[in-house]
């Protein structure tokens, strides 16, 4: 007689982590904007638009934890940088890097029907995620 055999678990759906963050035809006004993570303010991302091209980046410069969302767009070495606005630190919009070996955390884009979504394990918003405290 064969022994039972372990039955194979299905594959758990990995929960779909693209989060909406606004219109394209809105968000591409701004050169960047903050984008609040939901999970706390150290993985906010910084939504730059340069010439219709979108690009998101960790918000808090790696070097002191500088604004990168208030930052300029520069074209430095023919590719589409950020410098930060505290020590003017450079960063490479698509990957991330800068010349001193420091690294942001890149984030996935994608468009649907002229909306802009973030691949990111939190949830985003354009306007910051309130507090409140219960009232006794
Ligand atoms: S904090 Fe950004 S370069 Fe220093």
């Amino acid at each position: 007689m064969a022994e039972p055999r372990d039955v194979p678990k299905p594959e758990v759906e990995e929960e779909n982590k693209w989060r909406y963050v606004g219109e394209v035809k809105e968000l591409n006004k701004k050169k960047c904007h903050h984008v609040h993570a939901k999970s706390g303010k150290k993985y906010d991302v910084a939504l730059f638009c340069d010439e219709g091209k979108f690009y998101a980046i960790s918000a808090w410069c790696s070097h002191m934890g500088g604004p990168l969302y208030h930052g300029q767009i520069e074209d430095y070495n023919g590719r589409c940088h950020v410098m930060c606005p505290w020590h003017a630190y450079m960063f490479d919009l698509k990957t991330g890097t800068n010349d001193l070996g420091l690294q942001q955390d890149i984030y996935e884009i994608k468009f649907e029907k002229g909306q802009l979504y973030i691949q990111h394990d939190s949830e985003l918003s354009l306007g910051s995620y309130v507090i409140t405290c219960p009232v006794k």
